[in-house]
Protein backbone atom coordinates (compact mmCIF):
# COMPACT_ATOMS: atom_id res chain seq x y z
CA UNK A 1 0.00 0.00 0.00
CA UNK A 2 2.72 2.47 0.98
CA UNK A 3 4.41 1.28 -2.40
CA UNK A 4 1.40 2.16 -4.36
CA UNK A 5 0.96 5.87 -2.68
CA UNK A 6 4.34 6.53 -3.66
CA UNK A 7 4.03 5.89 -7.13
CA UNK A 8 1.02 8.11 -7.19
CA UNK A 9 3.03 11.04 -5.59
CA UNK A 10 5.44 10.13 -8.16
CA UNK A 11 3.03 9.94 -11.47
CA UNK A 12 1.39 13.33 -10.07
CA UNK A 13 4.77 15.23 -9.41
CA UNK A 14 5.81 14.26 -13.14
CA UNK A 15 2.51 15.26 -14.41
CA UNK A 16 2.41 18.77 -12.65
CA UNK A 17 6.75 19.47 -14.00
CA UNK A 18 5.45 18.34 -17.50
CA UNK A 19 2.63 20.66 -17.41
CA UNK A 20 5.02 23.42 -16.33
CA UNK A 21 7.30 22.40 -18.63
CA UNK A 22 4.82 22.77 -21.92
CA UNK A 23 3.02 26.28 -20.29
CA UNK A 24 6.65 27.66 -20.56
CA UNK A 25 7.13 27.36 -23.97
CA UNK A 26 3.58 28.79 -25.26
CA UNK A 27 4.11 31.18 -27.65
CA UNK A 28 2.93 34.85 -27.29
CA UNK A 29 1.88 35.67 -30.74
CA UNK A 30 2.55 39.61 -30.47
CA UNK A 31 6.22 38.92 -29.44
CA UNK A 32 6.48 36.27 -32.16
CA UNK A 33 5.49 38.69 -35.01
CA UNK A 34 7.59 41.01 -33.76
CA UNK A 35 10.39 38.78 -33.90
CA UNK A 36 9.28 38.29 -37.40
CA UNK A 37 9.28 41.98 -38.24
CA UNK A 38 12.70 42.19 -36.95
CA UNK A 39 14.41 39.34 -38.61
CA UNK A 40 12.58 41.53 -41.55
CA UNK A 41 14.02 44.20 -41.03
CA UNK A 42 17.21 42.84 -40.78
CA UNK A 43 17.53 41.41 -43.82
CA UNK A 44 15.92 44.97 -46.07
CA UNK A 45 18.85 46.74 -44.05
CA UNK A 46 21.50 44.34 -45.30
CA UNK A 47 19.53 44.64 -48.75
CA UNK A 48 20.52 40.60 -49.32
CA UNK A 49 17.42 39.80 -51.46
CA UNK A 50 17.36 43.41 -53.17
CA UNK A 51 19.05 44.11 -56.26
CA UNK A 52 20.20 48.07 -55.97
CA UNK A 53 19.35 50.14 -58.95
CA UNK A 54 22.35 49.80 -61.53
CA UNK A 55 22.29 53.36 -62.55
CA UNK A 56 23.32 54.62 -58.53
CA UNK A 57 26.46 52.63 -58.82
CA UNK A 58 27.63 54.65 -62.04
CA UNK A 59 29.08 58.50 -61.90
CA UNK A 60 26.70 59.59 -64.89
CA UNK A 61 26.88 62.11 -67.12
CA UNK A 62 24.36 63.61 -69.33
CA UNK A 63 25.23 66.02 -72.20
CA UNK A 64 23.74 67.58 -75.01
CA UNK A 65 23.20 70.09 -77.75
CA UNK A 66 19.61 71.80 -78.86
CA UNK A 67 19.11 74.06 -80.67
CA UNK A 68 15.35 74.40 -80.63
CA UNK A 69 14.76 72.94 -76.48
CA UNK A 70 13.19 69.36 -77.82
CA UNK A 71 16.63 67.65 -77.35
CA UNK A 72 17.00 69.57 -74.45
CA UNK A 73 13.44 68.74 -72.56
CA UNK A 74 14.66 64.85 -73.00
CA UNK A 75 18.11 65.41 -71.45
CA UNK A 76 16.46 66.79 -68.64
CA UNK A 77 14.00 63.72 -67.92
CA UNK A 78 16.92 61.70 -68.41
CA UNK A 79 19.01 63.29 -66.22
CA UNK A 80 16.01 63.09 -63.68
CA UNK A 81 15.93 59.34 -64.25
CA UNK A 82 19.50 59.03 -63.85
CA UNK A 83 20.19 61.42 -61.28
CA UNK A 84 23.12 62.69 -63.18
CA UNK A 85 24.97 65.88 -64.12
CA UNK A 86 23.26 67.54 -67.29
CA UNK A 87 26.12 69.29 -69.48
CA UNK A 88 24.77 71.36 -72.34
CA UNK A 89 26.92 71.86 -75.43
CA UNK A 90 26.66 75.62 -76.20
CA UNK A 91 28.65 76.67 -79.51
CA UNK A 92 29.97 80.15 -78.84
CA UNK A 93 27.95 81.37 -82.45
CA UNK A 94 24.44 80.06 -81.28
CA UNK A 95 21.92 79.50 -84.56
CA UNK A 96 20.06 81.71 -85.60
CA UNK A 97 16.71 80.70 -87.69
CA UNK A 98 18.51 81.47 -90.64
CA UNK A 99 21.16 79.74 -90.05
CA UNK A 100 18.91 76.13 -89.16
CA UNK A 101 17.01 76.75 -92.43
CA UNK A 102 17.74 73.26 -93.84
CA UNK A 103 15.89 74.04 -97.29
CA UNK A 104 18.28 76.63 -98.14
CA UNK A 105 21.73 74.94 -99.11
CA UNK A 106 24.25 78.08 -98.50
CA UNK A 107 22.73 78.04 -94.60
CA UNK A 108 25.11 77.74 -91.96
CA UNK A 109 23.72 74.64 -91.30
CA UNK A 110 23.78 72.88 -94.65
CA UNK A 111 27.29 74.29 -94.83
CA UNK A 112 28.41 72.91 -92.07
CA UNK A 113 26.80 69.44 -93.09
CA UNK A 114 28.76 69.56 -96.47
CA UNK A 115 32.27 70.51 -94.87
CA UNK A 116 33.87 67.22 -92.21
CA UNK A 117 36.26 69.21 -90.84
CA UNK A 118 34.19 72.03 -89.89
CA UNK A 119 33.90 72.54 -85.55
CA UNK A 120 32.54 75.14 -84.51
CA UNK A 121 33.70 76.09 -81.34
CA UNK A 122 32.11 75.68 -78.31
CA UNK A 123 31.45 77.08 -74.87
CA UNK A 124 32.84 76.01 -71.36
CA UNK A 125 34.52 72.46 -70.10
CA UNK A 126 32.73 69.66 -68.05
CA UNK A 127 34.67 69.90 -64.87
CA UNK A 128 36.26 67.28 -64.51
CA UNK A 129 35.14 64.47 -66.91
CA UNK A 130 37.63 61.78 -65.33
CA UNK A 131 34.51 60.96 -62.92
CA UNK A 132 32.22 60.20 -65.34
CA UNK A 133 31.68 56.63 -66.46
CA UNK A 134 28.47 56.50 -68.18
CA UNK A 135 27.99 59.54 -71.10
CA UNK A 136 24.41 60.11 -72.14
CA UNK A 137 25.13 62.13 -75.20
CA UNK A 138 21.98 63.90 -77.16
CA UNK A 139 21.03 65.94 -80.36
CA UNK A 140 19.14 66.84 -83.03
CA UNK A 141 19.38 65.02 -86.24
CA UNK A 142 21.14 67.54 -88.76
CA UNK A 143 20.80 65.70 -92.76
CA UNK A 144 20.72 62.27 -90.81
CA UNK A 145 23.42 63.43 -88.70
CA UNK A 146 24.49 65.05 -85.57
CA UNK A 147 24.88 68.67 -85.34
CA UNK A 148 28.99 69.65 -85.83
CA UNK A 149 29.01 71.22 -82.48
CA UNK A 150 28.24 67.61 -80.75
CA UNK A 151 31.94 66.94 -82.97
CA UNK A 152 33.57 69.34 -81.48
CA UNK A 153 32.63 68.01 -77.92
CA UNK A 154 33.82 64.44 -78.42
CA UNK A 155 37.07 65.96 -79.91
CA UNK A 156 37.79 67.79 -76.61
CA UNK A 157 37.91 64.80 -74.04
CA UNK A 158 39.65 61.74 -73.85
CA UNK A 159 36.47 58.76 -73.43
CA UNK A 160 38.74 56.18 -73.22
CA UNK A 161 37.02 53.39 -70.55
CA UNK A 162 33.69 55.53 -70.50
CA UNK A 163 30.35 53.92 -71.63
CA UNK A 164 28.33 56.41 -74.12
CA UNK A 165 24.73 56.23 -74.68
CA UNK A 166 23.86 58.22 -77.61
CA UNK A 167 19.93 59.64 -77.93
CA UNK A 168 18.49 61.83 -80.75
CA UNK A 169 15.18 63.95 -81.33
CA UNK A 170 14.36 64.32 -85.09
CA UNK A 171 11.01 65.28 -87.62
CA UNK A 172 11.21 62.02 -88.40
CA UNK A 173 15.13 60.19 -88.84
CA UNK A 174 16.12 57.25 -86.79
CA UNK A 175 19.06 57.83 -84.88
CA UNK A 176 20.60 55.70 -88.12
CA UNK A 177 24.50 55.91 -88.25
CA UNK A 178 24.73 59.22 -86.48
CA UNK A 179 26.16 58.13 -83.46
CA UNK A 180 29.01 55.77 -85.40
CA UNK A 181 30.75 58.86 -86.85
CA UNK A 182 30.87 60.76 -83.40
CA UNK A 183 32.02 57.15 -82.10
CA UNK A 184 35.01 57.28 -84.34
CA UNK A 185 36.20 59.98 -82.79
CA UNK A 186 36.35 58.51 -79.72
CA UNK A 187 38.93 55.62 -78.72
CA UNK A 188 38.52 52.54 -76.02
CA UNK A 189 34.97 53.73 -75.29
CA UNK A 190 31.73 51.45 -75.39
CA UNK A 191 29.18 52.93 -77.09
CA UNK A 192 25.61 51.02 -76.50
CA UNK A 193 23.20 51.59 -79.78
CA UNK A 194 21.51 54.68 -79.26
CA UNK A 195 17.57 55.71 -79.89
CA UNK A 196 15.06 58.32 -81.47
CA UNK A 197 12.90 59.76 -78.83
CA UNK A 198 9.84 61.92 -80.14
CA UNK A 199 9.13 65.64 -79.48
CA UNK A 200 6.45 64.21 -76.99
CA UNK A 201 8.11 61.09 -75.79
CA UNK A 202 7.24 60.75 -71.72
CA UNK A 203 9.03 60.03 -68.32
CA UNK A 204 8.10 56.49 -67.96
CA UNK A 205 9.32 56.47 -71.77
CA UNK A 206 12.59 57.30 -70.96
CA UNK A 207 12.53 55.15 -67.82
CA UNK A 208 11.91 51.74 -69.35
CA UNK A 209 14.32 52.67 -72.02
CA UNK A 210 16.89 53.44 -69.59
CA UNK A 211 15.92 50.38 -67.35
CA UNK A 212 16.17 47.99 -70.43
CA UNK A 213 20.23 49.18 -70.79
CA UNK A 214 23.12 47.00 -69.69
CA UNK A 215 25.71 48.91 -68.39
C1 LIG B 1 19.41 71.98 -90.09
C2 LIG B 1 18.40 70.93 -89.73
C3 LIG B 1 18.46 69.69 -90.33
C4 LIG B 1 17.54 68.71 -89.97
N1 LIG B 1 17.62 67.45 -90.56
C5 LIG B 1 16.74 66.48 -90.20
C6 LIG B 1 16.83 65.18 -90.76
O1 LIG B 1 17.72 64.84 -91.53
N2 LIG B 1 15.87 64.26 -90.40
C7 LIG B 1 14.86 64.57 -89.53
O2 LIG B 1 14.04 63.72 -89.25
N3 LIG B 1 14.79 65.79 -88.95
C8 LIG B 1 15.68 66.76 -89.26
N4 LIG B 1 15.61 67.99 -88.67
C9 LIG B 1 14.60 68.21 -87.61
C10 LIG B 1 15.24 68.13 -86.22
O3 LIG B 1 16.00 66.96 -86.06
C11 LIG B 1 14.16 68.14 -85.11
O4 LIG B 1 13.33 69.24 -85.26
C12 LIG B 1 14.79 68.08 -83.73
O5 LIG B 1 13.89 67.49 -82.82
C13 LIG B 1 15.18 69.44 -83.21
O6 LIG B 1 15.82 69.28 -81.94
P1 LIG B 1 16.23 70.51 -81.03
O7 LIG B 1 14.97 71.28 -80.74
O8 LIG B 1 16.79 69.90 -79.81
O9 LIG B 1 17.21 71.35 -81.77
C14 LIG B 1 16.51 68.99 -89.02
C15 LIG B 1 16.47 70.25 -88.43
C16 LIG B 1 17.40 71.22 -88.77
C17 LIG B 1 17.34 72.56 -88.12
Amino acid sequence: MKHLKNLLLVVVTLFFAVSLISCGKTEDPIESENENNNSNNENNSNGSNEKPNETSEHKILVAYFSATNTTKRIAELIQEEVEGTLFEIVPVVSYTSADLNYNNSNSRTSLENQDDSIRPEIKGMVENMDQYDVVYIGYPIWFGKAPKPVYTFFESYDFSGKTIIPFCTSGSSSIGSSATYLEKLTKSSTWLSGTRFSSTATQSTIASWIKGLKY
